[in-house]
């Protein structure tokens, strides 16, 4: 096969036809998919494996049916059916964009990827999804797997992201003027199942006779990348309050930023040197006896890395909040609340950690103590899966 963008077509959706795989949001190959369903879902993929979506996926869409049912939600359910899938911002642009197509749109997503462009949170790679796979127009949209698929066939040497621009016009220069949708997706099932990352199954790949990548023996190399900076560390100390009858004081965040409308446990600000003792007595939401919960919490965000000491006390049960600071974000969350709360998964480590510390007191020859908070087992928060930053 030489480098012929239609023989390369032909291949992929000859396999794709044969070896599509069956996902909760997917249309059998050669049918459309319901706009909303596309769009849900490229939204929930966006930097997050297909593995930790699909049962979050499958429970948003029994729990908000279609575009009309996630409009009439408030935010904060949204956000908490969100917990722990990370990059919370997908989520509020989630909900300004279903109130968007139901309240300006007559309800119906627009089919055009400059219209789909102006609605909250769609960007050029969603815009194209949707327009290809929901309305089967020629759209290009190139994702991590789609890049390296292309850098391989095409032996790309520049590095990502210098790369993206190039990668994206070759993908273009392949896409078809009919089933873009398929081919789109077609070309994502290559690069997660044969054409991954490492070890790449070139045998069984469609368009091996096709690639310069494998016929240079340079595929598993590609795509190269550019060094990233290290991630800077950044360090605070979290507080819990416990209430005897084992709740817990939660603080909404504000809704710009990071982690925006989540709830979280009251914390100094996170910066790169150690709070000192007067920040910590500054930022504690209430003047309390702190205990010191030893270990740390330590999670990984986009930008930077975290540590947290974490430090709790127990009050009576039917203390008011009107010590807190800044009462009106804060309140209360039973320990039934907790599981279905908005809180991501720093939060849920920091409370598993001082939850742990709070079995061990109770039960001090169990286990030897660990010193991560991230392996804790035994909790009563439900641990979410998020494999990346949250
Ligand atoms: N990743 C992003 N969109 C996808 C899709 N439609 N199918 C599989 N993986 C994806």
């Amino acid at each position: 096969m030489a480098l012929e963008p239609r023989a390369i077509e032909r291949a992929v959706l000859a396999w794709y036809d044969r070896e599509a795989r069956a996902l909760p949001w997917r249309a059998p190959p050669k049918e459309r998919q319901d706009p909303y369903k596309v769009w849900l879902s490229e939204i929930m993929l966006q930097q997050t494996t297909v593995k930790a979506v699909a049962p979050r996926y499958i429970d948003f869409l029994r729990r908000w049916p279609d575009v009309a049912a996630l409009a009439r939600a408030e935010l904060g359910e949204v956000l908490a059916a969100w917990a722990g899938l990370g990059y919370y911002a997908r989520a509020r642009n989630l909900h300004a964009c279903a109130r968007a197509v139901a309240g300006e749109h007559g309800g119906d997503f627009p089919d055009t990827e400059a219209e789909l462009r102006k609605l909250p949170g769609i960007g050029a790679y969603t815009a194209a999804a949707i327009a290809a796979i929901a309305f089967g127009k020629r759209a290009t949209a190139v994702d991590g797997n789609i890049e390296r698929v292309m850098a391989r066939l095409f032996a790309v040497e520049r590095p990502l992201p210098a790369a993206k621009k190039e990668l994206k016009a070759l993908a273009e220069s392949l896409t078809p003027e009919t089933r873009a949708g398929d081919f789109a997706q077609s070309l994502m099932d290559l690069g997660a199942t044969i054409c991954t990352p490492r070890r790449p199954a070139c045998g069984l790949c469609p368009v091996r006779p096709a690639c310069r990548g494998y016929a240079q023996g340079v595929a598993e190399q590609l795509p190269y990348k550019e060094e990233k900076a290290p991630r800077p560390t950044r360090r605070g100390v979290a507080f819990v309050v416990l209430r005897e009858d084992g709740a817990v004081l939660l603080r909404t965040r504000p809704l710009k930023g990071l982690l925006g409308g989540m709830l979280e446990v009251p914390s100094t600000p996170w910066e790169e040197t150690a709070p000192t003792k007067t920040a910590r007595a500054a930022h504690a939401p209430v003047d309390l006896p702190w205990q010191d919960v030893s270990g740390r919490v330590e999670h990984t965000f986009t930008h930077f890395h975290l540590e947290l000491c974490v430090v709790r006390a127990v009050v009576p049960e039917g203390v008011a909040l009107l010590e807190v600071a800044e009462p009106e974000r804060c309140r209360w969350l039973t320990m039934r609340e907790l599981p279905g709360a908005a809180l991501p998964t720093v939060m849920r480590k920091v409370l598993a950690h001082a939850f742990e510390a709070k079995a061990k007191r109770r039960a001090p020859k169990k286990q030897a103590s660990k010193t991560r908070a991230s392996k804790t087992r035994a909790s009563p928060v439900r641990r979410s899966e998020d494999r990346r930053s949250a």
